[in-house]
């Protein structure tokens, strides 16, 4: 099974207006054929970097998003909100989320389902703390990630797992492209398990956590590392398309 790459950008509380708009259009300009180039710029600037990427293949996600249609959530941005700005994936259950802001498995599942309804891309993040990973849990905790997704979901290709190491995220400690692989593997074996074997071959699954152009070919050759979630890496143009080429 050949799964088209799909290598994101996590922007996270970074740039600003004027960066933003730069680093969208050096991206868009030179991104190749053959691999899927997403971004996920802050709220704020989802508009501006939605009109500097317009016309190219790049797509535009959004980091967060509730899952309610309307109403009195101070704060909060809605599923139909994004799609009016053009947001083709909306990322859920990202460690920060969970940890920093304390996002709970209900309402992630809440936020997932919401999300996969409205026809976007879910982009849902699992991933295990050092502690875990050091108790044996990463499996474990990894399941119980993906048991906030919903029990149907119709197109394969419009989930996707991100696969991030808590203790590798922004540390510059990646996972080894082995224990990358292992935990794919359990990812590609519990969705078979939870949607059948033909769905699972199709999803993509990320891998997340100090991805770097010099650590990138060795992640994105594992056979079921499908592409990645940047962070750090994607805040310059150079260092996030030199990851995307490697995914070519
Ligand atoms: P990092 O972040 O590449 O800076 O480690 C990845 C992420 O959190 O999505």
């Amino acid at each position: 099974m050949s799964r088209i790459k799909f290598i994101a950008g996590n922007w996270k509380m970074n740039t600003n207006k004027a960066s933003a708009i730069e680093l969208a259009k050096a991206v868009a300009k030179a991104a190749p054929a053959g691999v899927e180039v997403g971004m996920a710029p802050p709220f704020v600037y989802l508009d501006a970097v939605g009109a500097a990427i317009a016309g190219s293949s790049v797509l535009l996600g959004a980091q967060d998003v509730y899952f309610e249609k309307n109403g009195a959530f101070t704060g909060e941005i809605s599923i139909e909100m994004l799609k009016d700005l053009g947001v083709k994936f909306i990322l859920t259950g990202h460690s920060e989320r969970r940890h920093v802001l304390h996002e709970c498995p209900a309402l992630v599942g809440k936020k997932a389902a919401a999300v996969l309804a409205a026809g976007l891309t879910l982009v849902h993040c699992v991933g295990e703390k050092l502690e875990e990973r050091d108790a044996g849990k990463t499996l474990a905790v990894v399941q119980a990630h993906l048991d906030e997704l919903p029990a149907t979901v119709v197109d394969p290709l419009k989930l996707v797992i991100a696969y991030e190491p808590v203790w590798a995220i922004g540390t510059g400690r990646n996972a080894t492209d082995a224990q990358a692989q292992e935990v794919h593997a359990f990812i590609r074996q519990a969705l078979t398990k939870k949607y059948g074997k033909d769905f699972a071959d199709r999803v993509r699954i990320q891998y997340g956590g100090s991805m770097k152009p010099d650590n990138a070919k060795g992640l994105l050759g594992q056979a079921d590392v499908d592409g990645g979630l940047i962070g750090g890496a994607a805040l310059k143009a150079e260092s996030f398309l030199a990851i995307v080429n490697a995914g070519k």
